[in-house]
């Protein structure tokens, strides 16, 4: 595998040349390390984090903090993939000059190379400021999770006439501005097929957006299996790691109520000398 770092030229190359890109989730060090060694091509660390990683009920309580002390980690694994760090909830949308710096302290205090805030036309402006001044960013569109109080709930957007084409609309105004990468999450594949085709500079990375965009997302844990509880329908599970590590554990303390873990081979010696003046 080619052990070049991957960057927003790559991408855009990628894309020119029909070649899907793949992007997984990490929060930590080791989940990059894998996904990094496995060959994705761009490491996000979501705002996801807030409920796969930190119990939170939606993406609406991480803060900035939080966002910086996970894509620090993740950046300390010096990948080859891009590492985008997510612009968390209340971080951009109130003030632009808030938006700069908080995007700022995501690249200078956390290490990603890019960073990705949620919405369309209404946050072009703030990105254009952002890839002007050196910032390069991946917008997302469509169910855009910290909006979820005002959707009223996780549904497939876009699908009546005014809705696909607000759509169309953000993500035109998002190519106009600069961005480099568009997510398009749950959003009907025909419509994010067409628009794929219709953007020529930015990438369009589905996720419940069908096979049409030019790269997938998925959030690690997801595709891993590490929980049993509800599962998106756009999710395809690589793995049963919930399984595999509730049956580890299982097996773990089965183990040290029957003493039989640790074993001689786990165990360490002493000279029977010495024992001898103790006992
Ligand atoms: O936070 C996240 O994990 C995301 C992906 C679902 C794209 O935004």
């Amino acid at each position: 595998m080619d052990a070049e770092k991957i960057t927003v030229t790559t991408i855009h190359e990628m894309k020119k040349r029909g070649e899907p890109i793949s992007m997984v989730t990490a929060y930590d060090f080791a989940m990059a390390k894998n996904a990094d060694e496995a060959g994705v091509e761009m490491l996000l660390v979501g705002d996801s984090l807030g409920n796969v990683m930190l119990g939170y009920p939606s993406t609406v309580p991480v803060t900035m903090d939080e966002m910086i002390h996970h894509t620090k980690a993740v950046a300390r694994a010096q990948t080859r993939a891009l590492v985008v760090g997510d612009m968390p909830f209340m971080s951009y949308q109130a003030e632009e000059a808030e938006g700069m710096r908080n995007a700022g302290r995501l690249m200078k205090e956390g290490g990603c190379t890019a960073v990705k805030l949620e919405g369309g036309e209404e946050v072009a402006p703030l990105v254009k400021k952002m890839v002007s001044s050196g910032i390069p960013v991946c917008g997302h569109i469509g169910l855009t999770p910290q909006s979820v109080h005002v959707m009223g709930g996780f549904k497939v957007q876009g699908k009546d006439l005014e809705a696909a084409k607000k759509l169309i609309r953000d993500a035109k105004a998002l190519e106009a501005a600069g961005a480099f990468a568009i997510v398009f999450e749950c959003v009907p594949s025909v419509l994010a097929k067409k628009l794929t085709a219709e953007l020529t500079t930015v990438a369009t990375i589905g996720i419940g957006g069908g096979n049409g965009c030019d790269g997938q997302v998925l959030v690690c844990n997801d595709l891993l299996g590490f929980s049993d509880g509800f599962c998106p329908k756009f999710v395809k599970k690589y793995a049963d790691l919930h399984s595999e590590i509730v049956g580890a554990f299982k097996s773990y303390v089965t183990d040290v109520k029957s003493r039989s873990f640790p074993d001689e081979a786990r165990s360490f010696g002493m000279d029977e000398e010495v024992l001898s003046k103790l006992y």
